[in-house]
């Protein structure tokens, strides 16, 4: 067989988005990109803010010596400045450059930390639903991806049971806040609780237990709400975030790794990661995209354009029968399945031309992820669909 055996395997498992996007791509054939209503995938709908393509002429104008040379492994001094900067500025927590590492996304962030931290057979525990990529990066470096359940109806953590499940193998527990697949944030006083439970089984297990939070989705958030720094809570604590969702940038790979200033072992740590940038073949994150971040910190895409489809979604579908909890961040919708089988279910919003993805492939069963970072007219076009869809699982 010309692809291995572990690889045909996840291509089989992680074929839920692909086969979503085959299927979308199918229906387009038939009834044009108007007459299918695709949720399936998390890709910004909504443009850059324009300074990003203001920013990007100028930089693609500058003849300076070394513009698109190599670089230290963990990033551009000015970049890693600027965004240690922001950091303090944001959570008024002192951050050096040197805690930071520049990243191809956070994707490239969360590989370059689980190369940095795990040994084989190395447990990383996450609450489910998750972002089904975990488990490959925890594989990626000879980790293996556990996962425990969250709390019904709004999936806030089950500290209990978390307590419970962080044995003596786990080194890493992994979590992401606004949540993808359910928009959820996690408050304050789970984290802080979080950062508890993890100094008692770190000591009880006689070694470190990291914390890793994931948070591209950091700044779309809705309602005043806020997204705690783990930092405050856990010394052993590292953020991986990126430029992805907030900048709509997600094909120009820009993110980083921070590192609280309290970790033990601190410099091993950042000198592993930037080591893991180069040795897992990223070398870098992009010369050009790293000069623009620079300027570029705390700037964000217009939240409200989200809201707004949050918003007009969470009415309609409420109105027609459907079970969800409000989101608070992030842009996708978690609703409960009206049918047991959120497979069966998602066939049905099939034959309406409308695309999503079944809760079973972010191990969250019996829901079904709407990923609403789509046009309007999108929205507004899959309504009838989704209030069909609901009447014909109930029979009507
Ligand atoms: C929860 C979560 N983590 C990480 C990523 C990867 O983000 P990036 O594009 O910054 O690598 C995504 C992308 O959708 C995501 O949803």
């Amino acid at each position: 067989m010309a692809v291995a055996a572990k690889m045909s395997q996840f291509m089989e498992k992680s074929s839920w988005i692909r086969r979503m996007f085959e299927e979308g791509a199918r229906l387009k054939k038939i009834h044009g990109e108007g007459g299918v209503f695709d949720f399936s995938l998390g890709n910004p709908n909504v443009p850059p803010p324009d300074i990003v393509r203001e920013k990007l002429i100028e930089l693609a104008k500058s003849e300076e010596h070394g513009m698109h040379a190599y670089m230290p492994n963990a990033g551009l001094v000015s970049t890693r400045s600027a965004m240690s900067a922001y950091f303090c500025q944001e959570f008024c927590i002192s951050l050096a450059h040197e805690q930071v590492v520049v990243t191809c996304g956070a994707a490239g962030g969360l590989n370059i930390i689980f190369k940095a931290l795990l040994d084989p057979g190395d447990e990383v525990l996450c609450p489910a639903p998750y972002f089904v990529e975990y488990g490959f990066y925890a594989d990626n470096h000879g980790g293996v991806l556990k996962t425990t359940p969250t709390l019904e109806p709004d999936f806030n953590l089950d500290l209990d049971r978390m307590q419970e499940e962080i044995g003596p193998r786990t080194k890493i527990v992994l979590i992401n806040s606004p949540n993808n697949p359910t928009g959820q944030v996690y408050p304050e006083e789970s984290i802080a609780r979080l950062g508890q439970i993890l100094r008692a089984k770190s000591s009880q297990f006689g070694h470190v237990i990291y914390l890793v939070s994931d948070e591209p989705y950091r700044k779309i958030v809705y309602d005043n709400c806020c997204v705690p720094c783990v930092f405050v809570h856990y010394p052993d604590s590292l953020i991986t975030s990126s430029y992805s969702k907030d900048l709509s940038l997600p094909g120009e790979r820009i993110g980083f790794v921070a590192l609280s200033p309290s970790a033990s072992d601190g410099t091993k740590i950042i000198d592993a990661l930037a080591l893991a940038n180069r040795i897992l073949g990223f070398v870098n994150a992009p010369a050009i995209m790293q000069r623009l971040v620079v300027e570029l910190q705390g700037v964000c895409v217009d939240v409200d354009i989200y809201k707004a489809k949050r918003d007009r979604l969470v009415s309609a579908l409420t109105e027609f029968g459907y079970e969800l909890t409000v989101p608070r961040g992030a842009f996708y919708l978690f609703p409960k399945s009206p049918l047991p089988d959120d497979i069966q279910f998602v066939r049905l919003l099939q034959e309406e031309n409308i695309l999503c993805v079944p809760g079973s492939g972010f191990a969250g069963p019996g829901h079904i992820r709407i990923a609403y970072c789509v046009d309007d007219s999108t929205i507004e076009g899959a309504l009838p669909g989704f209030e069909r869809a609901m009447k014909r699982s109930k029979g009507i």
